[in-house]
């Protein structure tokens, strides 16, 4: 059912349009003059506008522009006496989903009524995934603050000036793919194709045609030719996620293209060039793959010009309270859900326990938390359970769990390091206030400053 709006002069005519609109189904209100339509579409939703094109007071095709302009994705239907070719073509021209020309059949008007809906739903379709895509653009900054992190983005700045392959390399969640986008957007191919392929997700026979293509008939099953991955991502940015599970046998092909720069399509005859710059990533250590025979060392020179490594969320505690402070924006933004902040209890918890899925672990949670969430601030209630019992359980690091080291230690210098880092840690937590940091330490504000001093540590 739809909420139809009909403007015509004529009572009569009015009358049995609204009385076949209702029969199918529809919610209408009718209108007599363009100046009664105008209020009516500017007071109320509508999901079509139908419009005699001749008016007492306005013309049809005038308010057919002001109807555009407040609505764009609504359909508006004309009806016309005698269509002449040029109104027609004007009207559409306007943006009219369609004329009637009078004299027309109740089945005439069903049947546009019902296209000019359908396209209706189409184009608001459209327009609500681009909104979610536009968003999730906005989504793909990359949220670093820590030492680690800055050290890896800014080599990918540098990276990208270049046209050099890069492997990036990282467990899985900590942002692979994201420093891949950026390696791609702050390079000159950033205006080109961005285009993503998991080598793990492609079944083993449709990996050659997926990445180079096919000619119609290349195998049973090709009954049109494709163009591949390599062909669609020419003049930008090819990612190759999961390199690692890669197929020896494709690895060899694959090899060739990067070396010559030139794909065959599977079955096909000619060679084409292709200008692709090719990032690759993966979660295991192709090292190990390469001495038990799984990955091609040759391969592995090619693609690993630049090696980047995201640590995981658990070497870079620092970054938490901003990632979740931001996520927490995000989602309350994306949701509409009107929330100030995140309690530092909740904050804290996730420091304490970083979670193994990485960011993309952090990022669900908290959008998780955030739908949860009726007061001002995400509280640790929030989270699920298994979670906030971790925080519980784990009591920073214990002691009961060092190792020492098959071929000894420096003892003094391992202590000194281990202070180093715990001091950092506690003053980036604190946000450079002594007072909270050597309380997290559990020590006097004057041993902390005596510890720093001895350390050489800030100021
Ligand atoms: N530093 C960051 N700032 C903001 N969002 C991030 C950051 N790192 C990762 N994300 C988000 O976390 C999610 C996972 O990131 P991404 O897909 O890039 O990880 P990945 O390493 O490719 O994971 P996988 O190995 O599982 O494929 C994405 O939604 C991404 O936008
Ligand atoms: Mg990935």
């Amino acid at each position: 059912m739809a909420r139809i709006l009909l403007c015509d002069d004529e009572k009569n005519l009015r009358d049995l349009l609204i009385l076949a609109l209702e029969d199918g189904g529809h919610q209408t209100q009718e209108a007599a003059n363009g100046s009664q339509a105008l209020k009516l579409l500017a007071e109320e939703r509508w999901d079509l506008f139908i419009t005699d094109l001749k008016l007492p007071d306005i013309s049809g095709l005038e308010l057919l522009r002001r109807a555009k302009k407040m609505a764009p994705e609504r359909p508006v239907i004309l009806i016309t006496a005698h269509a002449s070719a040029t109104t027609a073509v004007t009207a559409m021209k306007e943006g009219a989903f369609d004329y009637l020309e009078k004299p027309f059949s109740i089945e005439d008007l069903n049947l546009i009524v019902t296209r000019s809906l359908e396209q209706g739903a189409l184009v608001k379709e459209n327009v609500q995934l681009k909104k979610v895509l536009k968003e999730r653009e906005g989504q793909r900054e990359i949220i670093a603050n820590s030492p680690a992190m800055r050290q890896v983005l800014e080599m990918a700045g540098r990276v990208a000036r270049t046209d050099a392959s890069v492997l990036v390399n990282g467990e899985s969640g900590t942002g692979k793919e994201l420093l891949a986008r950026f390696i791609h957007k702050s390079s000159k191919r950033a205006e080109g194709p961005f285009i993503a392929i998991n080598c793990g997700a492609i079944p083993e026979n449709l990996i050659e045609s997926e990445l180079f293509g096919h000619a119609k008939g290349a195998f049973s099953g090709a009954v049109s030719s494709r163009k591949g991955v390599f062909v669609e991502a020419n003049g930008g940015t090819l990612l190759l996620d999961e390199i690692g599970e890669m197929p020896m046998n494709i690895q060899a092909a694959l090899l060739r293209v990067l070396q010559e720069r030139v794909i065959r399509p599977v079955g096909g005859t000619g060679e084409s060039p292709v200008d692709v710059r090719v990032i690759t990533t993966t979660n295991r250590d192709l090292i190990k793959e390469i001495e038990q025979n799984n990955f091609r060392e040759d391969l592995y020179f090619r693609i690993n010009v630049v090696n980047l490594t995201l640590p995981p969320l658990r070497d870079r505690v620092e970054d938490i309270p901003l990632l979740v402070t931001r996520f927490v924006e995000i989602f309350a933004r994306q949701y509409n859900i009107p929330i100030k902040g995140i309690a530092a209890e909740a904050i804290d918890c996730l420091i304490r326990n970083p979670l193994s899925g990485n960011i993309r672990e952090l990022q669900n949670l908290i959008e998780g938390a955030v739908s949860l969430t009726s007061g001002e601030q995400v509280e640790l209630a929030t989270f699920p359970e298994h979670i906030r019992r971790e925080k519980a359980a784990t009591k920073a690091s214990s002691p009961a769990s060092f190792q020492l080291p098959i071929d000894g230690i420096n003892l003094e210098k391992f202590m000194l390091d281990i202070e180093l880092k715990a001091i950092n840690q506690a003053l980036e937590r604190a946000g450079g206030n002594k007072t909270k940091a050597a309380e997290i330490l559990g020590m006097s504000f004057r041993s902390f400053r005596y510890r720093l001093q001895k350390l050489n540590v800030g100021d």
